[in-house]
């Protein structure tokens, strides 16, 4: 068993805290913000993600995570610290590291027997190697240690899951002693037969950067195919579908959609082209994945209005899904912020309805009306858009949705429904890649 403790209890910090004190390890999870540990003290978690909170409960019953706001017990406590402090988008593209590098001063300070420092926040290539420099040139005892590059891969929604059951873990270390305490650390996945891969530090910081941005371009490809699909008649889903098939292509991140949002893909692109511009290299692929889903992401818009015969003034549009994936509430570069503010900008109203996101989407649009389920939303409403895939969006009763509308005019940006059905229905809708019938 290894003492370990987790400085920044966000949503990386506390999934991985809790998954790791789960492996059997004592984590203390710690944070300058004293009130969210009282309230984790509680038992109220901050954040919604399915299953974390039975997580949490099962291991603070074991006593096996503890919470506390003092950073420096929890440094001199633990064999390795995990560094797990956000890493926001600085003013012109590239990662804000002030958070990450105060820590690394506040281990130097408290580093009094060799320790193991693994950074877990999302940080570009070379850091790891100022870290190792801010801790010896600020460290007050000659005392050793290791540093450990350790990225994340979890998805919100299901970072719990992505958190136990990975699909590899890399480690990024120059010292055997350090990965074999990293491999104790993750020893139950290894049973699982789980690959834990030892790099370089730069390299697993890189592994990081290139699988988002990859994942980005990936879902930039397929949108710009359905947007062809939709010129030239084609169906996506079944072109995704037959893509897909192949195994070198493979059928994940190949759902067409209102463009890509959340906190890691738009900064972590950018921040990759910042860092190739840096290395005196322009990023093509990344750069052109980034200006399309600047332009998916206004498509959306541009559907809704000629669905609209080009009329948004005046109408009102039931915007159904605010959070930027389903099972969380995260509105960060959420594409219906994009949707919400052309239809505000155009003169037109907005009820809108998420069943988890509602109350994050109010700090940005104080003034427009939210309700309590999407039939509330949907009554009266001129249009009905389709934002976010969450599940009780997939399975709409549509007939009586159509009878609430005032016409039955509908834009699916996730692909939900059948167009053929929505046909028969008697709707005037769009899709991204699909068939549309805006006749209305
Ligand atoms: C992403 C990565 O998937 C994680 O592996 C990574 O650890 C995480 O960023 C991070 O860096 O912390 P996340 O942003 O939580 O995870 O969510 P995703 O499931 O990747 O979705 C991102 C966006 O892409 C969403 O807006 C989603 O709707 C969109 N998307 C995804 C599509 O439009 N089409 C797809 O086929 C898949």
């Amino acid at each position: 068993m290894k003492k370990i403790g987790i400085i920044g209890v966000g949503y990386v910090g506390l999934v991985s805290g809790a998954g790791i004190s789960d492996f059997g390890h004592k984590v203390v999870c710690a944070d300058i913000d004293g009130k969210k540990i009282e309230s984790l003290k509680k038992g109220q978690i901050p954040i919604y993600e399915p299953g974390l909170k039975e997580l949490v409960d099962r291991n603070v019953k074991s006593n096996r995570l503890l919470f506390s706001s003092e950073i420096d017990k929890t440094i001199k406590d633990s064999d390795i610290i995990f560094i797990a402090v956000g890493t926001p988008e600085g003013s012109s593209g590239e990662v804000d590291l002030s958070h990450v590098f105060d820590v690394a001063v506040e281990i130097a300070k408290n580093l009094d027997k060799y320790k193991i420092v693994c950074t877990k926040s999302t940080v570009p290539v070379g850091t790891g190697k100022k870290i190792k420099e801010i801790i010896n040139s600020n460290k007050l005892h000659a005392v050793d240690f290791d540093y450990v590059s350790n990225p994340e891969f979890l998805r919100e929604g299901s970072a719990v899951k992505d958190f136990l059951w990975p699909d590899r873990v890399v480690i990024g270390c120059e010292s055997d002693v350090a990965f074999k305490s990293m491999i104790e650390v993750y020893q139950p996945l290894f049973r699982n037969k789980k690959p834990i891969i030892q790099t370089d530090i730069s390299t697993a910081e890189m592994v990081k950067y290139a699988s988002n941005a990859f994942l980005a371009l990936k879902i930039s490809y397929i949108n710009e195919v359905a947007n062809l699909s939709e010129v030239l008649g084609c169906d996506i889903k079944v072109v995704a579908d037959l893509i897909g098939q192949d195994g070198r292509i493979s059928p994940k991140f190949l759902h067409p959609g209102p463009g890509y949002g959340g906190s890691c893909f738009p900064k972590d692109t950018k921040a990759l082209v910042k860092l190739a511009k840096k290395a005196n290299l322009h990023i093509k692929t990344i750069t052109a994945a980034i200006e399309a889903n600047v332009y998916q992401k206004e498509r959306m818009f541009f559907k809704l209005e000629s669905l609209l015969k080009g009329n948004v003034k005046g109408k009102t549009i039931a915007i159904l899904g605010l959070s930027f994936k389903p099972n969380t509430s995260d509105i960060r570069e959420s594409s219906s912020i994009d949707i919400i503010s052309n239809i505000l900008k155009a003169g037109g109203t907005v009820k809108a309805f998420d069943p988890i996101a509602n109350r994050s989407m109010k700090k940005i649009f104080p003034n427009i009306k939210y309700y309590s389920n999407w039939q509330k939303a949907v009554n009266n409403s001129d249009c009905v858009v389709i934002m976010t895939e969450w599940n009780e969006f997939r399975s709409l009763d549509l007939i009586d949705l159509k009878k609430r509308l005032k016409t039955p005019l509908l834009l699916d940006t996730r692909n939900i429904y059948d167009p053929q059905k929505l046909l028969e229905l008697g709707f005037s809708f769009d899709t991204v890649g699909r068939k549309k019938n805006i006749n209305y």
